[in-house]
């Protein structure tokens, strides 16, 4: 517990709402560039209500840089439903929320005993067993070898293992509190490497990514625009066309 992550801005807070933020910010952008905006982003969009009324491309917008922007038009479709119908019990019923998000969400914000598995808890369980393992053992595991932490903590304190001592590469098996009881201590389980996220250079992704950026400053003659990406990003709810114009929706 001395050891983790703690100064992170969205560890403060127990709101489910900033929380849930936090959450699908950090499933595909890396922590740095997450904590330069994420305050931000809570002060503009404080609650479900006020994201809900400012409407799909101001989210996008203020989304920014931040990458797979399909994630702030799910976002907002989540704030509607929580505007208009309150928290669901079962959060994996708001768009673009999955399992981890969920479990991880109630795990922080509400004190809920879950194990939430994300990529690099499961890489530290998987060391410490040995093994590949099906989400219900990785979950089993994350109980056992958690304890005795639960909840909010064991989260924090395996993801935190995983992203600063057991890296994927390169793990720091002489510092990590897990060492006496790792059945791997070393980088790969079952020679299976570690999965790297798709290249972005050069990628469609990429070209989405100039379109939306260039969106960003304004509606945009379709004209200047890659064709391609921008049919994409109409098809995925991120920019809309009218007569020759491309805008955010
Ligand atoms: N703190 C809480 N959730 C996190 C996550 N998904 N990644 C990094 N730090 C976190």
């Amino acid at each position: 517990m001395r050891h983790g992550r703690h100064a992170l801005a969205w560890r403060a807070t127990r709101d489910r709402w900033e929380v849930l933020v936090s959450e699908v910010m950090l499933h595909q952008t890396q922590v740095p560039r997450v904590e330069g905006v994420w305050e931000e982003f809570i002060a503009r969009f404080p609650t479900p209500d006020a994201m809900a009324d400012a409407g799909p491309g101001a989210v996008i917008e203020a989304w920014g840089r931040l990458g797979y922007p399909r994630r702030a038009r799910r976002l907002w479709e989540a704030a509607v439903r929580i505007a208009d119908d309150g928290w669901p019990d079962d959060l994996t019923a708001l768009p673009g929320v999955g399992r981890y998000t969920a479990q991880a969400v109630r795990a922080q914000a509400d004190a809920a005993d879950l194990p939430a598995i994300e990529v690099n808890t499961r890489r530290v369980l998987e060391r410490v067993e040995g093994r590949r393992l099906t989400q219900r053992e990785a979950e089993a595991a994350m109980v056992k070898v958690g304890a005795p932490m639960v909840g909010r903590d064991r989260l924090l304190a395996l993801m935190d293992v995983g992203a600063l001592v057991c890296r994927p590469y390169e793990p720091k098996c002489a510092e990590c509190p897990l060492e006496t009881r790792c059945a791997t201590r070393g980088p790969f389980v079952d020679g299976v490497t570690p999965r790297r996220q798709a290249p972005f250079e050069g990628s469609f992704r990429q070209e989405r990514g100039i379109v939306l950026a260039r969106l960003r400053t304004g509606p945009t003659p379709t004209a200047l625009l890659d064709a391609k990406a921008l049919k994409s990003l109409v098809a995925d709810g991120l920019a809309t066309i009218a007569g020759d114009t491309a805008r955010l929706p």
